[in-house]
C-alpha cells in the first residue's frame, strides 16, 4: 500500500495538554477479603500519600456524590471469570493478568462478597474522581460536544457539496439527530449505495469522547485529502459512511454540568428509575447469554430486549438497508486494542476463510496504532456487541477499536496522536473494502 502522509488538518488544537492522569487502584492489603473491606472506612492510600487536592479540583467531583458507583479492584485470573463479573453488573474496564478494576453499583458489593471474590481496593466513585480529576472540562474545549459535532459534520458537507453529505439514521431516546457523514463521489444522503462500503461509527459509550474525535478526524482528514490520487480513488470507488456520536444523550450528560460523570450507557429511564442500557450489549447476538447484566442499575445493563435501544435500533436498521457494507469500525476507549470476532462466544470463528480475513486485517491495523491484535473475547465474554451482530447477520468484517489513553479523559493533548495512527488503519480498512477475501489469495 501507498504510503500516506499524514498531516492531520484538524480544527486547531487546544494548547492544552494534560497528558495521560494515570490511574493507580489503591491497594490496602494484600488479598483483603470484601468482607473486611466493607467494614474499613473506604481507605485511600493515594490519597494519603499526595497532599489534599485544591478545593478547585475537590469541587469538580461533587456531582458523583450521589452517584451509587464504586471503583474497584478484583483480583481474578481468567477470562471466565472476568465474564462472570460483568454478568454480576461489574463494568470492566481495565484489565491485567491478575485483577480487573472497573465501576460496580453498591448493591453488587454484597453480591461478590457473599460469592467470595477477593477485592484489592474499592472507593466510591466519588472518591476515585477526587484523586483523578485535575480541571479537565475547561481544558478539554478540544473535543466537540454535539452541537459542536453537528457543526463540524455540516461545515465538512457545506465544504464538499459533490463529495460529502450529511444526513440523520434516526433519533436518540432524547431526541436528537444521530448524524451520518457520507462520503461517496456519485451518491448523495439516502441513495442506494451500490458500491462496497465502509462504516466507521464511534460512541456507543458516552464517556469515550475521544472515540468521536477519532471519527471526526477521519473525516476531515479523508476530505483534506480528497485530491491525494488513493484517497480521490476510495471516494469514486468506495461507499464510506461515518456516524461519529452515536450516544449523542450519553455523550452530553458526561459534560453537561462542566465536570465528568464517567457516564457509560444512553438515556433510557429504566422501570428502576436507574439510567441507561449499555448499548454495547443491546445487539440482537446471543443478546445477554453472557458478559452482561440484567440489572437496570449495571453499567453493563442490556436492556428489557434486543435492540430495546433507538440508537442500537437505527443502526440495525441502517446496516439491513445497506447491503453495500463490507467492513465496519467501532471505535471506543481506552486499552490499546484492535478486537474481532466472536465477542460473544469464547471460541474462534468457526468460518476459517474469514478468520483469516479478521486477522491479517486486525494484524494490519495493529501496525499502523501499535494496538494489540486479538480476538474480542479474549478479553472476555460479551454477548450483544455491535461487531459480532454486524458480522452474524450480514457478514460484515466488523471490529472494535479500544483506543489509546490510559482513562477516559486522557485530555486534549493526546486527539492528535490518536486521530494521525488511526486514520492510517481507517484507510487500511478502506484499502481492503472492495474485496476483504482479497487477503486470502
Ligand atoms: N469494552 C467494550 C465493551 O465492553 C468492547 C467489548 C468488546 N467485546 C469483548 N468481548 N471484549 O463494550
Ligand atoms: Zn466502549
Amino acid at each position: 500500500m501507498k504510503k500516506i502522509i499524514l498531516s492531520v488538518i484538524l480544527f486547531g488544537f487546544c494548547a492544552y495538554n494534560l497528558g495521560a492522569a494515570e490511574i493507580k487502584t489503591a491497594a490496602p492489603g494484600e488479598n483483603a477479603a470484601l468482607g473486611q473491606l466493607l467494614e474499613q472506612p473506604a481507605a485511600n492510600p493515594q490519597a494519603l500519600a499526595n497532599p489534599p487536592a485544591p478545593a478547585a479540583e475537590t469541587a469538580a467531583a461533587e456531582e458523583l456524590k450521589n452517584d451509587d458507583r464504586y471503583w474497584i479492584t478484583v483480583l481474578v485470573s481468567d477470562r471466565q471469570a472476568r465474564t462472570k463479573l460483568l454478568e454480576l453488573g461489574m463494568d470492566i474496564v481495565e484489565v491485567k493478568p491478575e485483577k480487573v478494576s472497573g465501576f460496580v453499583h453498591k448493591d453488587t458489593l454484597p453480591v461478590l462478597q457473599e460469592k467470595g471474590y477477593k477485592l484489592e481496593s474499592r472507593q466510591t466513585i466519588y472518591e476515585y474522581a477526587k484523586q483523578y480529576l485535575k480541571d479537565f472540562p475547561p481544558a478539554d474545549s478540544a473535543y466537540h460536544n454535539y452541537k459542536e459535532t453537528t457543526e463540524l459534520l455540516n461545515a465538512l458537507a457545506a465544504a464538499n457539496p459533490g463529495l460529502a453529505s450529511l444526513s440523520s439514521i434516526g433519533k436518540t431516546i432524547e431526541g436528537r439527530d444521530i448524524w451520518c457523514l457520507r462520503l461517496n463521489s456519485s451518491q448523495k444522503e439516502e441513495t442506494a449505495g451500490a458500491k462496497p462500503a465502509a462504516l466507521y461509527v464511534a460512541n456507543h459509550h458516552a464517556r469515550e469522547h475521544l472515540s468521536n474525535e477519532v471519527a471526526l478526524g477521519l473525516a476531515s482528514w479523508l476530505l483534506g485529502h480528497k485530491d491525494d490520487a488513493e484517497i480521490k480513488k476510495y471516494l469514486e470507488t468506495l461507499d464510506i459512511y461515518i456516524i461519529p456520536m452515536l450516544n449523542a444523550d450519553g455523550a452530553e450528560y458526561d459534560i453537561r454540568t462542566g465536570k465528568y460523570r464517567w457516564h457509560r450507557k444512553n438515556m433510557r429511564v429504566n422501570a428502576d428509575k436507574t439510567i441507561g442500557v449499555d448499548l454495547n450489549r443491546n445487539y440482537d447476538a446471543r443478546w445477554c447469554t453472557a458478559g452482561a447484566s440484567h440489572s437496570p442499575y449495571s453499567d453493563t445493563y442490556c436492556g428489557t430486549a434486543p435492540f430495546s435501544e433507538p440508537e442500537a435500533l437505527a443502526l440495525k436498521k441502517f446496516i439491513e438497508a445497506r447491503k453495500n457494507i463490507k467492513t465496519l469500525m467501532s471505535y471506543h476507549s481506552y486499552s490499546d486494542l484492535i478486537l474481532y470476532p466472536w465477542a460473544g462466544l469464547g471460541t474462534p470463528l468457526e468460518n476459517e476463510k474469514d478468520r483469516k480475513v479478521f486477522e491479517k486485517m486486525a494484524k494490519a491495523m495493529a501496525g499502523f496504532t501499535g494496538y494489540t491484535p486479538q480476538q474480542s473475547s479474549d478479553l472476555y465474554v460479551a454477548t450483544g456487541d455491535t461487531t459480532d451482530w454486524a458480522y452474524m447477520t450480514a457478514g460484515i468484517f466488523a471490529f472494535t477499536t479500544e483506543l489509546e489513553g490510559r482513562g477516559f479523559y486522557p485530555g486534549a493533548g493526546i486527539i492528535e496522536h490518536a486521530v494521525t495512527n488511526n486514520v492510517k488503519a481507517a484507510v487500511y480498512m478502506l484499502s481492503v473494502t472492495d474485496d476483504p477475501y482479497k487477503l486470502t489469495r
